[in-house]
């Protein structure tokens, strides 16, 4: 059997800091309201640089903290929901500006959850594959998605993208059990970048819809699965909740991670948090997260320690992965 395991991580952010006192010159909220109900307090905005030159310069970190070279690569996933547009897509500009001229390279769209989605996928396709390495980002301009006169979502997002090189390894797999689901049926939950049909058969609106988000909805649906998709991957994966180092859950909403931490009944601590700093990037929080526990080498630093990665988000969507790495 075929075994796979992370090699490196990177990520790259946006300059451009905004704090959420920024934001009151913008619209009527506050500091206080935004942090008492998100934990956020900065987010980074993009200032021209579209999503697939944020994964661009993921991908460089990603390969720098690596041992190959992007001819190397076989497969390139990008997961996003905030493309530079539908064609090229924004995997195929990454394999170009690297010069991975051996990959294959697609966009995944799972919103939220996508980077975890990309990830099982790309996990997959290597076991059977004839290449040894796969490089799967997540990478978003939010910034572009959302109506900046609706406080209700524009206080969330922000830009950013980051990602992993996973390869064929002699030592022990990395990926130990997983637990992917959607429920198409509250699809309403969450809508963005919707087209009409527009021909000449029918004319319509010609206009691309902003972000609409029923945050209730998301967080009861959040806290209801969660909690039950985590305890799924610890029994597949043969451990118990005690022995898991780390829950790396999708940066959407600190209050949604400690509800999460107390229906588990773990320290929050396990539960390591940045939403104060980026918001809610989408399909870039959880490579951001692994990033940067990755270089403060309190992750992937060689003690096989276990880690749950879980995300949400629309579709709805969500997964959770168990990794010993
Ligand atoms: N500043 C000040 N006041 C505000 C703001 C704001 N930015 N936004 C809303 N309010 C007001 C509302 O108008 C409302 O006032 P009212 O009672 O007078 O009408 C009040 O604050 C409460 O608003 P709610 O929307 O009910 O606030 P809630 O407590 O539900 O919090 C939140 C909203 C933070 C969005 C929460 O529901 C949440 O985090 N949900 C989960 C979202 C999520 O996880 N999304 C992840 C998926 S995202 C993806 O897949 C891309």
């Amino acid at each position: 059997k075929t075994h796979v395991k992370i090699y490196s991580t990177g990520k790259y952010i946006p300059p451009h800091r905004v704090s959420n006192h920024d934001l009151t010159s913008w619209m009527d909220t506050s500091d206080e309201w935004i942090v008492k109900r998100t934990g956020i307090r900065s987010r980074y905005l993009s200032r021209g640089d579209n999503t697939s030159d944020l994964c661009v310069k993921a991908a460089h970190d990603v390969l720098e903290g690596s041992h190959i070279d992007a001819d190397e690569i076989g497969l390139i996933i990008v997961a996003t929901m905030s493309p530079d547009g539908q064609s090229p897509s924004v995997a195929s500009k990454v394999q170009s500006a690297i010069q991975a001229g051996q990959a294959m390279a697609f966009d995944m769209n799972a919103a939220c959850s996508g980077f975890v989605y990309a990830l099982s996928t790309a996990e997959k396709i290597l076991r059977h594959a004839p290449y040894s390495y796969a490089l799967v980002l997540g990478g978003e301009v939010m910034s572009k998605e959302i109506d900046w006169t609706d406080r209700k979502t524009a206080v969330l997002f922000g830009d950013g993208a980051a990602g992993v090189l996973i390869g064929k390894t002699d030592e022990s797999d990395q990926f130990i059990s997983e637990d992917l689901h959607a429920n198409g049926d509250k699809g309403e939950a969450l809508t963005s970048g919707n087209r009409q049909v527009d021909n000449p058969l029918v004319q319509s609106d010609k206009s691309v819809s902003y972000l609409t988000m029923d945050g209730r909805e998301i967080f009861n649906f959040v806290t209801r699965s969660i909690p039950d998709s985590i305890q799924k991957v610890i029994e597949a994966g043969g451990t118990d909740i005690e022995d898991i180092d780390y829950f790396l859950l999708h940066q959407a909403n600190a209050r949604i991670i400690e509800i999460v931490a107390r229906k588990l009944k773990r320290p929050v601590e396990t539960f390591p948090m940045n939403i104060q700093n980026y918001g809610n990037t989408s399909a870039a929080s959880l490579p951001i997260l692994l990033d940067e526990l990755a270089k403060e080498k309190k992750v992937l630093n060689g003690k096989k320690q276990k880690i749950i990665l879980s995300a949400f988000g629309g579709g709805l969507t969500w997964g959770t992965l168990l990794l010993e790495i």
